[in-house]
């Protein structure tokens, strides 16, 4: 069995000192803790410094939001995967929807990122998922389908993570029930034993979309879940921490 990763996307939120008393909080709190779960957090790119320090070098893993294709050059505001990997991270999220949508980004340039990422050594989390009218005809499946074709490279990426993150429960408050999430899990993880062979059946497949305390347990227990990636309810410790408790 993998362990379940237990991933904090903080977005676009957190000062100085407040990220770094909730990085400290948290490394305290899950320092000599279950073995089975793995902890991460992905502050912006400000807070990268900061919350690596606080973090120090325990069981929480550092990682970044969004990386550029390219390792350096005239790239105004982009920050690179060698940057990320020289900060400390461990991980990078690329696609997340708030890209796709809020930037244009188009599958092709995630798979570029995730690239760049894997070249850098960082373990891409690579998002997908549908959004409510793809759902509501029909088509959720296939757009999980069409994304992951266009979004990952011909090779395995070393410690590649997926995250499905149903586009309408992002921010929302509303989960994907567990038996539609196993039915999206179920067919991404076929997805990528077809592309990449037995080592695809061993990417681990985070859901992403409102997760909270109360909700954790049964998502964390769904068929092909290998962890959870939190927005909102990662900037409270509390809740971060009682998401990740309630893993089975
Ligand atoms: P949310 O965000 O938990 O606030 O819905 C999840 C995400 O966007 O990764």
């Amino acid at each position: 069995m993998p362990r379940k990763l237990i991933a904090g996307n903080w977005k676009m939120n957190g000062l100085r000192t407040q990220g770094e008393e909730l990085a400290r909080a948290i490394a305290d709190e899950v320092a000599g803790g279950r073995d089975d779960l793995e902890w991460l957090v992905c502050p912006p790119f400000t807070l990268l410094a900061p919350v690596g320090a606080a973090l120090g070098d325990g069981a929480v893993a550092l990682g970044g939001q969004d990386c550029h294709p390219q390792p350096s050059g005239a790239h105004t505001g982009d920050v690179a995967a060698p940057m990320l990997r020289d900060l400390g991270c461990a991980y990078v999220i690329v696609g997340h929807s708030e890209r796709r949508h809020g930037h244009g980004e188009s599958s092709d340039l995630v798979r570029a990122k995730t690239e760049a990422a894997a070249r850098a050594g960082l373990a891409p989390i690579v998002c997908v998922g549908e959004d409510e009218h793809q759902r509501a005809a029909g088509k959720a499946l296939a757009v999980l389908e069409e994304q992951l074709a266009a979004s990952l490279p011909g090779q395995l990426p070393d410690g590649l993570v997926v995250a499905y993150e149903p586009v309408w429960a992002i921010g929302t408050g509303r989960t994907a029930t567990a038996r539609d999430v196993a039915a999206a899990h179920g067919h991404i993880r076929g997805l990528l034993a077809a592309r990449y062979g037995d080592a695809g059946r061993g990417v681990r497949l985070l859901y992403g979309g409102s997760v909270k305390p109360d909700n954790a347990g049964e998502l964390l227990a769904t068929s092909d879940v290998d962890g959870a990636l939190v927005g909102g309810a990662s900037l409270k410790l509390d809740a971060f921490l009682a998401i990740g408790r309630a893993a089975p």
